[in-house]
């Protein structure tokens, strides 16, 4: 009779996977793939005012900032290393109307934002979004005519809002609106402007998605969306479409990629990055952040180490970084860590 461990050492000869686990060293010299700050842009949410920094109730931790406090949290984002924020506005409902015209505004209160906190902190990335949804009477991305938002209208929109926010001093710009031909739009009125310079973050697949819920409470778009974004973003059930969408931007002339959601999508991503080698990013979006602050919040999970696991899976899915509500909290964490 062969004892237990006899039989085991058959199975597995030589080849032990364990032994690459046996120790904490072990661990940290196989370690294939590390989150570092410089992974890291932070979304933040912008109101109109001054000395205010407001709670979202749907997003615990996150608040929605006057310019001048936003100021001061780009500059503490700065200092612990975070490369880029990222910034959207929630605008008085007054001047939302139904083709989104305050987003053509010098000096509306995204353009007010980039240019101050580009003044008192020189040294961190601003990426600013041209989607028209934080400007319209009725929550969509882009100018709605007799109930269809129209594709090369909006287009023609957006590229002029995207002239805009770089003379206001955005280092790249992000369109999110998931129109047809408006990378490429966006790149001629930019060069045409002179703002050779500034960059193109495509949100190159954006799934019509359910995670987006407590970002349209951030910036209080959610009571006015009529309908859904279905005739624009991608079916979450699309993949190779997704792939195809993307090719497009990259034509186009994008310079940066971006999945978004991101932990339901990891697949994307992983297919971007191989598909066509440009920097990638993942959008870990309003609902995912929300999720793991409840089920924390409850007790249910371990929200630091659920919170980090996630941003490492973007990581082993080939993303070079992540846009995340969590940078400040989890910059700080890398930095106690040293
Ligand atoms: C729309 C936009 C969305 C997000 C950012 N810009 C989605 C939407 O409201 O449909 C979502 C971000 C998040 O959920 O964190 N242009």
């Amino acid at each position: 009779m062969q004892d237990k461990t006899h039989l085991v050492d058959e199975i597995t000869g030589h080849r032990r996977m364990r032994r690459n686990r046996k120790a904490d060293w072990t661990r940290r010299l196989v370690q294939e793939n590390r989150l570092t700050v410089d992974d890291l842009i932070w979304p933040i949410f912008l109101i109109p005012g001054t000395g205010i920094s407001e709670p979202i109730a749907a997003m615990p931790g996150v608040n929605r900032m006057t310019v001048d406090r936003a100021v001061e949290a780009a500059k503490e984002a700065a200092d612990l290393g975070v490369p880029a924020i990222a910034t959207f506005p929630n605008i008085e409902m007054h001047l939302r109307d139904e083709t989104g015209s305050n987003s053509l505004e010098r000096n509306n209160l995204i353009n007010l934002a980039t240019s101050a906190i580009k003044n008192a902190v020189p040294n961190i990335g601003i990426i600013t979004d041209v989607a028209l949804d934080p400007f319209t009477s009725h929550g969509h991305d882009g100018i709605l005519r007799a109930g269809q938002i129209v594709n090369d209208e909006t287009v023609e929109q957006v590229a002029r809002a995207a002239v805009v926010q770089a003379a206001a001093g955005a280092d790249i710009i992000a369109p999110s609106e998931m129109m047809d031909g408006r990378i490429g739009a966006i790149r001629r009125a930019l060069d045409a402007a002179g703002h050779q310079d500034v960059g193109i973050m495509s949100y190159a697949t954006k799934f019509s998605s359910a995670f987006y819920g407590p970002y349209r409470e951030a910036i209080s778009t959610g009571g006015l969306l009529k309908g859904d974004k279905k005739t624009y973003y991608i079916d979450p059930a699309n993949g190779t479409e997704a792939l195809r969408d993307a090719a497009l931007d990259v034509e186009e002339g994008a310079d940066m990629l971006m999945v978004k959601p991101g932990l339901p999508y990891l697949d994307i991503c992983w297919r971007m990055k191989e598909a066509f080698g440009l920097p990638t990013f993942a959008y870990q979006v309003s609902g995912e952040y929300s999720m793991i602050k409840a089920a924390a919040a409850n007790g249910w999970i371990d929200g630091e180490r659920v919170m980090l696991e996630t941003l490492l899976a973007f990581k082993r899915a080939g993303c070079d970084g992540i846009l995340t509500y969590f940078a400040p909290e989890v910059a700080k964490l890398l930095a106690k860590r040293g």
